[in-house]
């Protein structure tokens, strides 16, 4: 579904990805884990089109999207819920959904509209109330429910469970789970690598612009040098 080739970007001065090569394909949970300032977000900003990448080339369902607008790539099914879910908070939680809406078609806009509220009951309770009153986590469905306004076939997901409890983290991941179950295909940035390795089916592990390793999820949850530097040294996802 996803084929990113040798991909560079520069913010200025500033190199931040060195050549990254990663695919997803259709169906899959596929995470993105590093440290800070590896480049995940950058990644993610470059697929949905927010970046422009110095070389490289992204490839999208066959077809060439490394210099399209990111307009047109939303359009073509790509979703992205950013780092830090970036909902208007001066605006109530359904005037967010409307503006993730695709507006061509009213009677679409209620399905998908009722679709959301249906996922997350309680952005349907809080509808008309301001997004700013809502806790972490209520953000944190508002962000991927405007997401799912416009029926993404893949979804960009930037540390969904950044702020959040031990127990709304736990939601959020089934949440996810349960999104890529009912089809939609994930590309998970983490730094919680082990939920994250927990869910996915495959897993890149970046350092500073690089992919350093990559593989089946599982194998990389044993694995001694992500143990040590993302599993809280040795303590792996499984205890
Ligand atoms: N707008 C920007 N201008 C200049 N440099 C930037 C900008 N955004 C990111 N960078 C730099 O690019 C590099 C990669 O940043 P990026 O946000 O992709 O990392 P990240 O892996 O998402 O980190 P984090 O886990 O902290 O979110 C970092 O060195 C960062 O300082
Ligand atoms: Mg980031």
């Amino acid at each position: 579904m996803l084929q990113v080739q040798d991909l560079r970007v520069a913010y200025g001065n500033i190199q931040a990805l060195h050549g990254i090569s990663l695919s997803v394909a259709e169906g899959e949970i596929v995470t993105l884990i590093g440290a800070n300032g590896a480049g995940k977000s950058t990644t993610l900003r470059a697929i949905s089109g927010l970046v422009r990448p110095r070389a490289g080339k992204i490839v999208f369902q066959g077809q060439d999207i490394t210099r399209t607008p990111a307009h047109k790539i939303v359009a073509m099914g790509v979703g992205h819920v950013p780092e830090g879910r970036k909902i208007f908070t001066e605006m109530t939680v359904q005037e967010n959904l409307e503006l993730g809406a695709y507006i061509a078609d009213p009677k679409r806009f209620h399905e998908d509209l009722n679709a959301v509220f249906e996922r997350f009951p309680r952005l349907r309770e809080r509808r008309r109330q301001s997004a700013s009153t809502l806790s972490g986590g209520e953000q944190q469905m508002l962000a991927l429910g405007r997401a799912l306004m416009l029926r993404p076939k893949l979804l960009l997901l930037d540390e969904p469970s950044m702020g959040l409890s031990p127990r709304l983290v736990q939601e959020i991941f089934e949440i996810i789970v349960e999104l890529n179950r009912s089809g939609t295909t994930i590309l998970l940035v983490e730094q919680n690598a082990a939920m994250a390795l927990s869910i996915a089916h495959r897993a890149y592990v970046l350092e500073t612009g690089r992919v350093v390793l990559d593989g089946p999820a599982q194998d990389l949850q044993n694995h001694p040098a992500v143990k040590a530097a993302y599993l809280g040294g040795g303590q792996s996802a499984n205890g």
